[in-house]
């Protein structure tokens, strides 16, 4: 594999609550390949979005990142100071955040939130060059350069949602994290997104990570799937080798939920509630929900091993050869 373009290390997100700290995010690793596509999937709330705001320092009060490294080619960011780190997102990263197709500036044409993602960061292009820029931009992402004089709401929310695209890669980003970019489209235009993205992604040569919980979906799109549970992440592989023979139970049962052709009677749903992150179970976070629990399982929190060439997984029976 090429030399990884972010590495994430033992990453650690808490938030203060009332009721006590909940590890959002409780030390993630992970590495991404240049012009690679992975996935994240995991039930709403296991800290996936936390997780995207966090590589990019993004995470507010009552939040905190408790640690952890991020790289990017090979730089490290946590030593970044805020004006650097600002500069590096777009230019460097660029973040799709969860629920921006309703975040854009109502009031504001396409064009001019385009201009100012890029004025943001000082590129001091003439109004020639920068119309051209946005139009050149615009198609990258499949809408007509006449939608740089529309306001959000004389757009469909597939056209939205590609605006927002071309926003964020307006800069030329190495990595594109997009949350959720497809989660309130319709099925058709879900598709359509998903190919835009993955169109730009290779035009550019970043690296995707695509954050979302329809593994169905997502499969299609990705190299690499990793899968979240409370915080962290229980399995990554290839996503043929994680559809067809998935190796922790919890990737088991949300592939089991997927609804399919042999399966017809539809969604089967995942037995057990989602665990509540502040107060979690002693051992594995899923025991209280996996089939296959035995004693140790309640006891000792299994870590990410290596299986096979490029998998891993945190499950007590994948380690023991099961
Ligand atoms: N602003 C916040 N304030 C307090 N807790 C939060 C906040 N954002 C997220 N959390 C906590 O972090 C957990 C993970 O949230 P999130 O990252 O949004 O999950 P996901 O994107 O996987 O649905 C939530 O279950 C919640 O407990
Ligand atoms: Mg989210």
């Amino acid at each position: 594999m090429s030399k990884p373009v972010l590495e994430v290390s033992d990453l650690r997100v808490s938030f203060a609550h009332p009721l006590g700290v909940v590890r959002a995010v409780d030390g993630v690793s992970f590495s991404l390949a240049s012009g690679e596509r992975l996935g994240l999937a995991g039930e709403s709330g296991c800290g996936k979005s936390t997780m995207a705001l966090a590589i990019l320092r993004m995470i507010r009060p009552p939040g905190r990142i408790d640690g952890g490294s991020v790289r990017l080619d090979g730089e490290e960011l946590s030593g970044l100071d805020e004006e650097a780190m600002r500069r590096l997102r777009l230019a460097g990263i660029a973040l799709v955040p969860q629920g921006s197709m309703n975040s854009l500036n109502p009031v504001m044409r396409i064009g001019q939130q385009i201009e100012d993602a890029l004025a943001d960061h000082d590129l001091s292009l003439s109004r020639a060059a920068l119309d051209a820029r946005i139009a050149d931009l615009l198609s990258t992402v499949g809408l007509r350069p006449t939608v740089a004089r529309m306001y959000p709401h004389e757009l469909s929310g597939g056209m939205k949602q590609r605006a927002c695209i071309a926003i964020a890669i307006c800069l030329r980003p190495r990595v594109i994290i997009a949350d959720e970019p497809t989660s309130a489209l319709d099925v058709v235009v879900q598709r359509q997104v998903m190919e835009t993205l993955a169109r730009v992604q290779k035009d550019l040569g970043a690296a995707v990570i695509l954050v979302g919980h329809d593994m169905g979906l997502m499969a299609q799109f990705v190299d690499r799937l990793g899968i979240m549970y409370a915080g962290r992440l229980v399995e990554v592989a290839p996503v043929g080798e994680m559809v067809t023979a998935p190796r922790h139970p919890y990737t088991r049962a949300l592939i089991s939920s997927l609804p399919s052709l042999e399966h017809r009677g539809g969604l089967q749903g995942i037995p057990g509630l989602a665990p509540l992150l502040r107060d979690l179970p002693p051992g594995c976070a899923f025991h209280p929900r996996c089939p296959l629990a035995f004693e140790r399982c309640r006891r000792e929190p299994p870590t990410l091993q290596a299986v096979g060439e490029n998998a891993v997984v945190a499950c007590h029976l994948a380690e023991a050869g099961a």
